[in-house]
């Protein structure tokens, strides 16, 4: 019997330029890797601004299991009354009256494995509690009931938080990966059991800034003011990435990450395991 569970992981998914890479890729990839379960962070999907009804079950259609979200959680507030009934997270630390969850579980192949969408403090404007205390919380709670397959987005401006993060949970959980900055880094890697990635990358636009036409963000640095919102890119090159992990009792074992600019794909990138 197979005891292994691969999983993937996406990052920011920024407006109908991301929607539409993920449901031109996933597919394909789930089939390719064998992929039994999908985390994607949702909470730019949506014209770049929060997670419609509408979008969320098309991410879902397209193979996505559970949908993270972040500090753009509640940019849309239709998503308070579909939260409860759909995978849908916001992170665990919001204050305490917060609707949803920042934990969902499931059962694949039999085993159980906890998804925790979680928040840093630097540069976030919400009035939000001890992200570290709260980690803590919920693994000992998590342990407690003996799952031990558990992946954490943690949504944070600042590597050093997300580091911080890591150190503390690293040989208790099975994976922490960054979302939130919408740029992908290169420091995929396993320790004690553990898989840690600053951030994955947004899927969406690529030539402007984190998924978002360049103009409006470019005149307010020039003149310090500016008109206008941020618009998604939506005639550019796109990006779609994705890394994948493999997991056994609690531990992962392999991971690499897909990275595909228009039609081309990249080389993977593996995980270094820094015990061996
Ligand atoms: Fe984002
Ligand atoms: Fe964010």
């Amino acid at each position: 019997m197979d005891t292994k569970l691969h999983i993937g992981i996406i990052g920011d998914i920024v407006g109908r330029a991301g929607r539409d890479m993920v449901i031109e890729n996933l597919p394909y990839y789930k089939e390719k890797y064998n992929i039994d379960f999908v985390i994607a962070n949702g909470e730019n999907a949506s014209g770049g601004f929060g997670l419609s009804k509408k979008n969320a079950n098309e991410l879902f259609s397209s193979g996505i299991d559970v949908i993270s979200g972040g500090n753009h959680s509640f940019d849309k507030l239709e998503i308070i009354e579909f939260m409860d009934t759909m995978p849908i997270l916001r992170p665990l630390n919001f204050p305490q009256n917060t609707p949803g969850s920042g934990i969902y579980y499931t059962k694949i192949k039999n085993k159980e494995l906890a998804i925790i969408n979680a928040m840093g403090h630097y540069g976030i404007n919400i009035n939000l509690d001890n992200v570290y205390h709260k980690l803590e919380e919920s693994i000992i709670s998590l342990q407690k009931k003996n799952i031990s397959n558990i992946i954490v987005d943690f949504h944070a401006e600042a590597s050093s938080e997300k580091r911080i993060a890591f150190c503390l949970l690293r040989g208790r959980i099975t994976a922490l990966f960054g979302t939130h900055t919408h740029i992908g880094s290169d420091d995929l890697h396993i320790q004690n059991g553990s898989f840690y990635v600053s951030d994955i990358g947004l899927c969406g636009g690529y030539d402007g800034v984190i998924g978002m036409d360049y103009k409006v963000p470019l005149n307010k640095a020039m003149q310090g003011y500016g008109k206008g919102r941020f618009e998604v890119l939506e005639n550019g090159n796109n990006i779609f990435q994705m890394i994948i992990l493999e997991l056994e009792n609690g531990r992962c074992n392999n991971a690499f990450k897909i990275k595909k600019i228009n039609d081309v794909e990249l080389d993977s990138i593996n995980a270094f395991n820094l015990e061996s």
